[in-house]
C-alpha cells in the first residue's frame, strides 16, 4: 500500500452521530475484518487487552433495555428526564451495529498501556470501516459506561467497559475532518547532518 493511501484512509476516517447514519444492515463479514484489524493493535507483553461483544438486529432491543435501565441507575432522582431514558433505549435502532469494547489488564504493565493498546485496536477497527465506507462512532457517557451495562455485556472487575463502537453508512455526505496543524504539537530534536539525505 502507497504511503499516501494510508494517510488519506487516516485523514478522511469519520465518526458520524447515530442520527446521521442509515440503519440498514451491515454484513458480518465488514465487522469481523475490522475486529481482525483490531487484533493487530500494538501491546505490552501479548496482554492483547481488547475484548468486544458484538450486536446487531434483534440483539440491540436488550442493549437498549440495558442502555436505559443504566441511565435510571446513575442519574441523580432530581435530573431524571424520561424523554432522556427514551432516548437511550431507542438509540439503538439507529446504527446497524454496536460493539462493545471491554479493556482486559494482562496483569503485568499498568492499566493506562492496557487501555491505550485498546485504543490502537479501536482506532485500527476504525480504519477498515471508513475503508468500507462506514462510520464506527466511539461513544461513552453515563449509560453507556454504567456497570449495569459492563454487567450485560458480560464484562466484570479487573475488565473494564470503555465504551461502544457503533458502526453504519452514513445518510449524508462524507463529511470533512477537522484537526489542528500536526507540525504545532511537535518539537524537534533533530541533530542529523543535512547531508546524510535524512
Ligand atoms: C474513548 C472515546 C470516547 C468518546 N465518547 C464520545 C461521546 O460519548 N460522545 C461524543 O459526542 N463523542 C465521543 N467521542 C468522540 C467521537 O468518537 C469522535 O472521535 C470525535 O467526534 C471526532 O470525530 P472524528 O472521529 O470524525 O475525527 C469519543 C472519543 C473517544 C476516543
Amino acid at each position: 500500500m502507497l504511503t499516501s493511501d494510508l494517510l488519506s484512509l487516516i485523514a478522511q476516517r469519520r465518526s458520524i452521530k447515530q442520527n446521521l447514519l442509515k440503519p440498514d444492515p451491515l454484513p458480518r463479514e465488514w465487522i469481523e475484518q475490522m475486529l481482525e484489524a483490531a487484533n493487530w493493535a500494538p501491546n505490552h507483553g501479548d496482554s492483547e487487552p481488547w475484548r468486544f461483544s458484538v450486536f446487531a438486529g434483534a440483539a440491540r432491543q436488550a442493549l437498549g433495555e440495558a442502555f436505559a435501565q443504566s441511565y435510571r441507575l446513575g442519574i441523580p432522582a432530581e435530573k431524571y428526564n424520561p424523554l432522556a431514558e427514551k432516548i437511550q433505549a431507542e438509540r439503538v435502532w439507529l446504527a446497524p451495529v454496536w460493539i462493545a469494547v471491554g479493556m482486559q489488564p494482562g496483569g503485568h504493565h499498568p492499566e493506562w498501556e492496557e487501555v491505550a493498546a485498546v485504543g490502537a485496536a479501536v482506532h485500527a477497527a476504525q480504519l477498515v470501516a471508513a475503508s468500507l465506507g462506514l462510520s464506527a462512532f466511539w461513544t461513552s457517557g453515563l449509560a453507556v459506561l454504567h456497570e449495569n451495562t459492563a454487567r450485560f455485556v458480560g464484562l466484570q472487575a479487573p475488565t473494564k467497559l470503555l465504551g461502544f463502537v457503533y458502526v453504519g453508512h452514513p445518510s449524508i455526505p462524507w463529511p470533512r475532518g477537522v484537526r489542528r496543524d500536526w507540525q504545532s504539537k511537535v518539537e524537534w530534536h533533530w541533530d542529523v547532518p543535512s547531508n546524510t539525505g535524512f
